[in-house]
């Protein structure tokens, strides 16, 4: 399916996805749960209000100015001192004696993002990074390459997914490059439609991409379950996408993943964009850049030729297609078998197949989307050509933007957004290949192919949202920057 490094794991993916019928997970269904249990500091970090001995605090403070060369793990030992002296009663609630005095929810999310912004790689990172320093609660995805799981930061308290993936797998996929140069352009992206990194690390084994944890699962779940979606909450997915990828392609990177397995929820129920294994900066001549997973894979990128931002507008479009008829545009097993009905036909949506509550608006929006010729396609010209078609027409952009827009569809409340029973299967597929390939690690030269992973929260630039109208200075600099470190270390 995908031509060439990451086809495997992109053809076992559409495989499973395609042809399996949706599976509701109970909610008992765990892999490897493990107790987390709450340690010293998880109330600092993870309730509004917690409460600390402010005056322990700023004694423990005084000799060093608050600046950003205190490093993080400095802040948690006077958190950790400073915390001493609270009493917790039977019912675990917080008892303050008089000189407490209570954090209001302001200066606490102050502080946290200090604390959090401030790890540095110099300081003791193999405690802060390292395969231990987390509590693996449960898998929550399987991907090419290894295991995503929902962790806990054990000295922070702080939830992440952990995407885990296997440096055997990997190097006998020949996907060196995808994985690294996901964590590269990851390291360059933040914004609130994508799920952004906080950390890379490595072992010998295997490689730890540490991301935002997306509580509500991926859209293949939910697609799978729903089986169709309404207009209102397409419309609502169509554009959150939209936005993240408005944000992604003013980096100049184009995606050419967009799918929905790589479409996550947060538990509002707010679309991020996830997995930028295959996205590349975009240039002019990239035809010989064909991966991408059929089905979703724009025609140019199929047929081998040079492609532009528009491909992730084709890819949309067919997302558009299945949530609101339940099925692709264009069906097949193979790559071949998919390229041959693109070739054969235009798909449209013809007004007798359109749902009783849909409107021809949105028919015709996809149906432009779906554009088999790039130049014929919404969103050629710029993604504002999508933004002003009718389908959008008095849609609130600036809402969603700072997301006080409510999201229709707010996937479920407790943990249970994943397909634990596919992700069993996809387990046991990849264990039988790292199994049987285990020994290349050895090789030194295999593990040199991983150098520079290693990725830490730095203060300041990356701390520091960049929006989706981010200036063209900005972008050419940030995809000067990615093409410069590509040369240097990645290819
Ligand atoms: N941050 C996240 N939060 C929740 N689930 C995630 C997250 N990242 C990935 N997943 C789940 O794990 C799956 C595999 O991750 P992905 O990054 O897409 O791996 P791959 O690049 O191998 O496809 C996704 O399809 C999704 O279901
Ligand atoms: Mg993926």
């Amino acid at each position: 399916m995908i031509i060439n490094s990451t086809s495997q794991r992109k053809l076992k993916q559409n495989r499973v996805t395609q042809f399996k019928s949706p599976i509701i997970i109970p909610s008992s269904q765990r892999i490897s749960p493990v107790a987390s249990g709450l340690n010293s500091l998880k109330n600092l970090h993870s309730h509004k209000g917690s409460s600390i001995d402010i005056s322990n605090l700023t004694r423990l403070m005084k000799p060093t100015k608050l600046t950003e060369s205190v490093n993080n793990l400095q802040i948690q030992v006077w958190l950790a001192k400073a915390k001493e002296n609270i009493q917790v009663t039977t019912e675990n609630k917080l008892q303050l004696p008089k000189k407490h005095i209570k954090f209001p929810s302001q200066q606490f999310m102050n502080f946290k993002e200090v604390v959090h912004t401030s790890i540095s790689p110099k300081i003791n990172k193999e405690t802060l990074y390292s395969r231990n320093a987390f509590n693996f609660e449960f898998i929550i995805g399987i991907g090419g390459f290894g295991k995503v799981w929902k962790v806990q930061h054990k000295k922070t308290g702080q939830i992440f997914a952990m995407k885990e993936m296997s440096k055997a797998l990997i190097v006998t996929k020949k996907s060196v490059h995808s994985v690294m140069n996901e964590r590269q352009l990851l390291s360059q992206l933040k914004n609130s439609f994508i799920v952004n990194m906080n950390s890379a690390y490595q072992d010998r084994e295997n490689l730890y991409l540490v991301m935002d944890y997306m509580k509500g699962g991926d859209l293949r779940y939910h697609i799978g379950k729903m089986r169709r979606f309404n207009e209102q909450s397409t419309k609502f997915f169509i554009a959150s996408i939209l936005l993240g990828l408005e944000y992604i392609h003013s980096n100049k990177i184009i995606h050419r993943d967009i799918k929905p397995e790589n479409l996550v929820l947060d538990e509002k129920g707010y679309v991020h964009i996830t997995d930028f294994g295959i996205a590349r900066i975009a240039k002019p001549e990239n035809n010989s850049d064909t991966s991408g997973t059929p089905g979703y894979m724009a025609p140019e990128v199929m047929c081998r030729q040079n492609h532009t931002y528009a491909v992730d507008y084709f890819a949309l479009g067919v997302i558009a297609y299945e949530f609101m008829l339940g099925r692709r545009p264009y069906l097949g097993r193979s790559r071949q078998e998919i390229r041959d009905q693109i070739i054969a036909k235009q798909v449209q949506i013809k007004k007798t197949e359109i749902p009783d509550d849909w409107s021809l608006d949105a028919a015709d929006f996809i149906n432009k989307l779906l554009q088999r010729k790039p130049q014929n396609r919404l969103g050629f010209s710029g993604s504002q050509e999508i933004r002003d078609h009718p389908w959008f027409s008095q849609f609130p952009w600036n809402k969603l933007q700072n997301k006080s827009l409510t999201p229709p569809f707010i996937p479920n409340a407790t943990d249970d957004n994943f397909d634990q029973n596919q992700i069993i299967i996809e387990d046991e597929e990849n264990n039988e290949l790292i199994q049987s390939n285990i020994l290349i690690l050895r090789d030194q030269n295999i593990q040199d192919q991983f150098q520079g992973y290693e990725f830490y929260q730095q203060t300041n630039s990356s701390s520091t949202e960049q929006s989706s109208c981010s200036s063209t200075k900005h972008s050419r600099n940030l995809s000067d920057r990615i093409q410069l470190a590509d040369k240097r270390k990645i290819i």
